[in-house]
């Protein structure tokens, strides 16, 4: 272990011998709660493919941005936040009740560490609500029934899926688990997203073999998708300005940010 304490309470499935993409990922985006071999990993994929700290760091900012312009333009108060990864400086549910305290949070993740954190994720205002669901995106059915208890799923919620359904492998499955967690939201709510990418105009050409020794050597085994492919997630649902591109480009401050091989994009269910 590297930085903070965990608590003496770790799950049994916690396997510290190989590395887990929540702390690697919380290794690049410069966090301290990952061990010796998820910073070994991360290190190796970062030589092979040095832009992946930028692509977690844009990834993070991206999502302060999608909640910022939801929660203040667009009046969401809730948000239903699946593969919550590891509590960094800025949590969904920090930037929403800033703007809105009232506002309802359930985060969503199936790795073990990130259940160990989950209760720094729970302390929000207390005007609003925040939850923790341990649960797989394999299983949407389970994720509605179990965030129904603290969302009111006949009002908007923003659905966010940050660098999650490259976990799933399967595009098939992948397209149930948003189709199925869309259907269950009414109209009004959104689709916040960002996927990883082998398209060479955004420079993911090096993404190939960095998955393959990621998917070698670390877990989950992960997937990288085309422009097309990301865009079927998105059927049925109105894109909004800019639509989809690299994440570190929507909706950014400044007049053009590096394009990186991940991309981001916000919709709305008509
Ligand atoms: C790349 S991190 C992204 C974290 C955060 N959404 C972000 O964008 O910064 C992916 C997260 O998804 C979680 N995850 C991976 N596969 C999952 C699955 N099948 N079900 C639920 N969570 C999963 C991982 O544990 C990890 O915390």
């Amino acid at each position: 272990m590297s930085g903070n304490q965990y608590p003496s309470a770790v799950p049994d499935k916690l396997n510290t011998g190989v590395a887990h993409n929540a702390r690697v990922w919380n290794y690049w985006v410069g966090g301290k709660d990952h061990y010796e071999v998820d910073q070994q990993v991360g290190d190796q994929v970062a030589a092979m493919f040095p832009v992946i700290r930028d692509v977690a760091r844009a990834d993070r900012d991206f999502l302060g941005r999608a909640v910022r312009f939801l929660a203040s333009d667009r009046g969401v108060r809730q948000f239903l936040d699946i593969g919550t990864g590891l509590p960094t400086l800025e949590n969904t549910h920090e930037i929403a009740q800033r703007i809105a305290p009232e506002s309802r949070i359930v985060y969503v993740d199936n790795d073990p560490i990130v259940l160990v954190h989950a209760r720094s994720l729970l302390v929000g205002a207390p005007q609003g609500a925040t939850d923790y669901i341990d649960a797989d995106a394999h299983r949407p059915d389970s994720i509605i029934e179990r965030a129904s208890e603290t969302l009111d799923l006949d009002r908007p919620v923003a659905v966010m899926m940050l660098g999650i359904l490259n976990f799933i492998l399967d595009t098939e499955q992948a397209l149930h688990t948003v189709r199925r967690i869309m259907a269950s939201v009414p109209s009004g709510s959104y689709l916040v997203m960002t996927h990883p990418t082998t398209d060479t105009d955004l420079g993911g050409e090096g993404n190939v073999e960095a998955m393959k020794f990621w998917n070698a050597n670390a877990t989950p085994p992960i997937t990288a998708r085309s422009r097309s492919e990301i865009n079927a997630f998105f059927e049925g649902l109105d894109l909004l300005p800019p639509g989809l591109v690299s994440c570190s480009r929507w909706r950014a401050a400044s007049e053009s940010p590096v394009v990186l091989p991940q991309f981001g994009a916000v919709a709305v269910k008509p």
